[in-house]
C-alpha cells in the first residue's frame, strides 16, 4: 500500500502536565494534524489500526517511576497499538505485515527496529494474525501475556486452590481469572460495581465476586475464602492488597502486577500494614514486568489462541471507535468505565471481515 497523496496524520500531543492525583482529562492533550512521516534507511511506516489503553500511560505524563521516560510537552502521546506496515526499508518487515509496537496516538508512525532498547524487542510482528486484530492488544497481546505469565509463572495455581483477583473485570484481571478457571481453581474477583460482579460470575465463570465499593472486602473474604487464598493476583494495591494479605493461606503466592489505587496519588505510596502475614504464612510476594517474558510471548500466544478457539477463554475486549476517543478511553481506566480490555479502533482492518482462526 502506498500513502495516498495529500494524506495527513492526526496526532494527539501532550499539552498540559497534570499533577499526581489529578483526573485524566481531554485538556491534557491536543489533537493536531501533521504530515505522514518520511521513511529513512532501516525504517518503516506503520498505519495504526487500533490502540491500547493502559494505566501506565498516565505515568508517562506525570512522573519518572524509573520504568519509562516521561513525555515532554508537545510530544505525541505514547501508546501501544496494532498497525499495518505500509512502507518498509527494514529487511525483517515487509509491506502488509501486521505489527504491534509503540505507535503513539496517531494515524501513522515511523518505526525504527534498529533503535529498540538493547534488551527488549518492542516491535513485534504478529504472525498469522487472529481476527479481530484488537485481540493482539487484548488476550493475544501484552495484557493477555501479563495475565498468563503473572498467574502461571509467579502465581503457580494448582487445581482446587483458591485464586483471588483485584480489578478482576479489567483487561488483565478478566483474563487472569479465566486462566485460573481453566486450571480448575476456585476464583473470586474483586471489582467496582454490581454489574461487573455479575458479569464475572455469570459470563466468565468466576465462583464469587466482591464489590469493593459497596461491600466490606475483609468480611467478604472471610466468607468466600474461609481457608484463605492460595494466590492473590493484585492489580490495585492499597487497601485491597492489605485486606488480601490478612487472608493468605499457608505458602500463598501474591502476584504483584500493578497498584492503580495508589500509583498516581501524591505523597509516598503507603506500604501494606498486613505485610507481616507474609512471614507467618510463609508466603511470597513477587512483582513482574511483562516484557521480561518477551522471548516466551509466542508460547503464551499459541496457548491463549487455542483456548480462545476452543471457547475456554472469552475475548473480554471493550472496543470504542475513533482516534478522537483516546483521552476518554484512558480516563475510563481510572473511573472503572471499562469492562475488559479498553481498546480504541482507529482504522479498518485491511483484511476486512473479523473471524477467529
Ligand atoms: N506488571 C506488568 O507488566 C503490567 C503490565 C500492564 C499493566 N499492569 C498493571 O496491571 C493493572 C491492570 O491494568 P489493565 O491495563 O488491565 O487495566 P484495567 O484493569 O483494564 O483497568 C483498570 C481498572 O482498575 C480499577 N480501578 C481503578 N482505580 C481503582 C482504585 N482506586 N481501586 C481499585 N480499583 C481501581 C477499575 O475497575 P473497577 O471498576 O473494578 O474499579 C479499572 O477498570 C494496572 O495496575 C496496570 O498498571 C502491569
Amino acid at each position: 500500500m502506498t500513502i495516498p497523496l495529500g494524506q495527513t496524520n492526526r496526532q494527539w500531543r501532550f499539552a498540559k502536565r497534570p499533577k499526581l492525583g489529578d483526573p485524566v482529562s481531554r485538556d491534557l492533550f491536543r489533537l493536531e494534524t501533521g504530515d505522514v512521516p518520511q521513511i529513512g534507511p532501516d525504517q518503516m511506516i506503520v498505519r495504526t489500526i487500533c490502540l491500547a489503553t493502559s494505566p501506565a500511560q498516565w505515568g508517562y505524563l506525570v512522573h519518572d517511576n524509573g520504568m519509562f521516560q516521561p513525555l515532554a510537552i508537545g510530544d505525541v502521546m505514547r501508546g501501544r497499538g496494532v498497525g499495518e506496515v505500509i512502507q518498509s526499508r527494514h529487511a525483517d518487515f515487509k509491506t502488509g505485515d501486521i505489527v504491534t509496537a509503540s505507535l503513539g496516538w496517531q494515524d501513522y508512525s515511523l518505526q525504527d527496529p534498529t533503535k529498540q532498547p538493547p534488551n527488549i524487542k518492542t516491535i513485534l510482528k504478529v504472525e498469522n494474525p487472529c481476527r479481530p486484530l484488537t485481540l493482539a492488544l487484548g488476550s493475544l497481546g501484552v495484557d493477555g501475556f501479563a495475565a498468563y505469565f503473572g498467574l502461571l509463572d509467579i502465581g503457580k495455581p494448582q487445581a482446587g486452590e483458591t485464586v483471588v483477583i483485584s480489578a478482576a473485570a479489567g483487561g488483565i484481571g478478566s483474563v487472569a481469572g479465566q486462566i485460573a478457571k481453566i486450571k480448575d481453581c476456585r476464583v473470586i474477583g474483586i471489582a467496582g460495581s454490581d454489574q461487573k460482579c455479575r458479569w464475572l460470575t455469570t459470563d466468565l465463570g468466576f465462583d464469587g465476586a466482591i464489590n469493593y465499593k459497596t461491600e466490606n472486602v475483609g468480611e467478604r473474604l472471610d466468607m468466600l475464602c474461609p481457608d484463605g487464598m492460595d494466590v492473590f493476583f493484585d492489580n490495585v494495591g492499597g487497601d485491597i492488597l492489605n485486606d488480601a494479605l490478612a487472608h493468605l493461606a499457608l505458602k500463598a503466592r501474591v502476584v504483584f502486577c500493578g497498584y492503580i489505587s495508589t500509583e498516581y496519588q501524591p505523597g509516598i505510596v503507603p506500604g501494606p500494614r498486613n505485610y507481616t502475614k507474609l512471614l507467618s504464612q510463609r508466603a511470597r510476594l513477587e512483582g513482574f514486568i511483562v516484557f521480561d517474558y518477551v522471548d516466551r510471548f509466542p508460547e503464551a500466544e499459541q496457548q491463549m489462541r487455542r483456548w480462545l478457539i476452543a471457547g475456554r477463554l472469552k475475548n473480554t475486549e471493550d472496543v470504542v471507535e475513533g482516534l478522537d476517543a483516546m483521552p476518554d478511553a484512558l480516563a475510563s481506566l481510572f473511573t472503572g468505565g471499562n469492562k475488559g480490555n479498553k481498546i480504541v479502533r482507529v482504522a479498518p482492518d485491511p483484511n476486512g471481515l473479523p473471524s477467529l482462526s
